[in-house]
């Protein structure tokens, strides 16, 4: 059966796990689809194991919108999530907009876009034109010039910050969000302050789903993957087995453990 919004919505007042995965192309989404992954997220962290860049920062929307056509032939069942890229949705709510509309005219059933209370005012703008939003907080890696790094987000009195852009987002409107490297104790505060699902990413295991990057999790990306994630070709005789593992485990709790995750 097809996963939409209310489904995810769903599984979290139900305490079942979600689970999504990035991919860029239509053989790795009908994998994952048929696997039974929740969501798949064309991430623009196709602009690094794609493209090879060392950053998200060079994507263009058309880029974005191209790697959503190829996934969405791909799947039957499993949600598909575009991400706006750098620079596709800053300008005005009219560009975020009409960038949207491209990845949805693409076969995306959901956006999404980095920022927490300073996207609000453009989240609740697409939502009240029939976009489904999710939003990315924490660490937000678009902006990793002006972080100084792929670094953890939220620690000591930034937490509240990234509380209040949490409660942002899903007061405007948003029907997800995704936490990425934030500390475990203040994800799982966030999760249970929320009604909307909270994805995370080095998030720890307390969040409503995990995300992982495609090529980290089947250990094919060349340069070093970051420590939340973890090879699940160990042990696995095909690609589908370690996808089908990752389900599993995440489903099960037993991934992301403590050594995937940040105090
Ligand atoms: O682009 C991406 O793959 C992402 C995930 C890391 C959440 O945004």
């Amino acid at each position: 059966m097809a996963v939409t919004v209310t489904t995810l919505k769903k599984m979290k007042s139900e305490g079942d796990k979600i689970t999504w995965l990035t991919a860029y192309d239509y053989s790795f989404a009908a994998l994952l689809d048929s696997a039974g992954i929740d969501a798949i997220l064309v991430g623009d962290s196709l602009g690094m194991v794609i493209q090879g860049h060392d950053t998200p920062v060079p994507v263009t929307i058309e880029q974005s919108a191209y790697h959503t056509e190829c996934v969405a032939r791909g799947v039957e069942n499993a949600m598909v999530v575009g991400d706006m890229p750098f620079g596709s949705y800053q300008v005005s709510k009219e560009q975020a907009y009409e960038n949207a509309v491209k990845l949805m005219q693409a076969g995306a059933h959901v956006i999404k876009l980095e920022g927490g209370e300073l996207q609000v005012e453009t989240i609740r703008f697409l939502v009240e034109r029939g976009v489904a939003v999710c939003a990315h907080i924490g660490l937000t890696p678009q902006s990793v010039h002006q972080l100084g790094g792929f670094k953890v987000q939220g620690r000591g009195a930034a937490a509240k910050r990234l509380l209040e852009d949490a409660i942002g987002v899903e007061r405007a409107g948003a029907c997800a969000v995704v936490l990425e490297a934030v500390p475990q104790k203040l994800a799982s505060d966030i999760t249970n302050k929320l009604t909307i699902p909270t994805i995370g990413i080095g998030a720890g295991a307390d969040c409503d789903g995990q995300v992982l990057v495609l090529q980290d999790m089947l250990g094919i990306y060349p340069k070093p993957s970051p420590k939340f994630s973890k090879n699940f070709m160990v042990g696995a005789e095909s690609v589908a087995e370690a996808v089908a593992n990752y389900v599993r485990d995440v489903k099960g709790g037993q991934f992301p453990t403590a050594d995937h995750a940040f105090d």
